[in-house]
């Protein structure tokens, strides 16, 4: 690049922009390890310096100290100052949602559970980008199972049955009398075990093509005294097709599923002429013009879904590689019309992430 045909301030804001994403990406990695320590815990306790921190969580006094540092200059955590070298940091009531109460329906953290081993895989993507093929969740070994355990639970836990089945026609009734639930791409059985607590005459059975989150659904289920919820793979014990299934729930899967084509040919198979799919999916837009201008999250997205949802959905051949925003409410609308469905209504639900659609044949 010659010297002369640099403008100079629009180098230095693309720079800034440029070290901006490194600045997230250290910040994040420093997220992961708060987690993992138990620091933002030990901070919702109570206002603490660097020293009283390390000592209630035991641990060194000069690597709190730093955290502390890039937490609140980051704007995470807040500080006092007046004290020079015995700053005091704490946290406020929506930071300890977000970062402190893995129970509360806001908690973020989840997703930095598993943020170095997400990240961990780009060298094998490498190869991705010339062969086109992806890697599916297993890749991410049991971590990557667990990691979007903590980031989808929380909300599903607190919402699905309370404020979601509701709203669906006529089906908590039948869930109520007893029926048959298919809960496709599971992952550790959140929202399976949820349903089966709730309705103990329905019998659940969650599939999932992953080894680590039918391991981890399979241990949640041995500390639970229900009985009637099974966690199956689909590739060797596949969906009945015969009409027996009076609901289907697929919670932020079908965008990952290699041939969600044909997964949605199974489910219309599978379920009952007056069953009810529950698609739950990324609330994505119809142009990727529409979701960078209106989707302040939108590269963040984009950039998940190379590590994690479009990877996923090309980790067969042929896959149909929808990505993270790839199955927005036109898709799904028309990939129902396409299998055989024909009442296709979405949900008024405020969720962050997520669209609800309830599908009927
Ligand atoms: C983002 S996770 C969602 C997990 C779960 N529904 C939840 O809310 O915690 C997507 C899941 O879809 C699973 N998956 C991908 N392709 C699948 C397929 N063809 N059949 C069943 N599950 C699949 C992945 O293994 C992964 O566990």
């Amino acid at each position: 690049v010659s010297e002369s045909s640099l403008d100079l301030d629009a180098l230095q804001a693309l720079t800034l922009n440029l070290f901006s994403k490194m600045e997230g990406a250290v910040t994040a990695t420093l997220i992961h390890l708060g987690g993992q320590l138990g620091l933002y815990r030990a901070l919702a306790e109570g206002a603490a310096t660097s020293e009283a921190l390390a000592t209630r969580t035991g641990l060194h006094e000069r690597w709190v100290r730093e955290w502390l540092y890039n937490q609140a200059a980051a704007n995470l955590i807040e500080v006092d100052t007046s004290t020079p070298g015995h700053e005091v940091f704490s946290i406020g009531p929506e930071a300890t949602a977000l970062f402190a109460d893995e129970h509360h329906p806001a908690y973020g953290l989840g997703w930095f559970t598993s943020l170095p081993t997400t990240i961990g895989v780009a060298p094998k993507l490498i190869d991705s980008f010339r062969t086109g093929l992806g890697h599916p969740y297993d890749v991410f070994g049991c971590c990557g199972a667990l990691g979007i355990e903590m980031s989808l639970t929380p909300w599903n836990e607190a919402n699905v049955v309370p404020v979601v089945l509701p709203m669906l026609d006529g089906v908590v009734e039948r869930l109520s009398a007893g029926t048959n639930v298919a809960d496709i791409g599971c992952g550790t059985g959140s929202v399976a075990l949820s349903l089966a607590r709730a309705f103990p005459n329905s019998r659940i059975t969650g599939y999932d093509i992953s080894v680590h989150a039918l391991e981890r659904a399979e241990q949640r289920l041995a500390d639970e005294s229900i009985t009637n919820v099974a966690f199956k793979d689909p590739r060797t014990d596949p969906l009945p097709q015969d009409g027996s299934v009076g609901l289907v729930c697929t919670f932020d899967s079908m965008h990952d599923m290699a041939h969600p084509t044909a997964m949605a040919s199974i489910i219309r198979r599978a379920l009952a002429d007056d069953g009810t799919w529950l698609m739950v999916e990324i609330k994505g837009l119809t142009t990727f013009a529409e979701n960078v201008s209106r989707n302040p999250m939108a590269s963040m997205l984009y950039g998940a879904s190379v590590l994690t949802c479009l990877s996923s959905s090309m980790s067969e051949p042929s896959g149909e590689g929808l990505g993270t925003l790839g199955l927005h409410e036109a898709a799904a609308r028309e990939l129902a019309t396409r299998t055989g469905f024909s009442q296709f209504r979405r949900l008024k639900i405020d969720h962050p992430a997520n669209a609800f659609y309830e599908i009927r044949p």
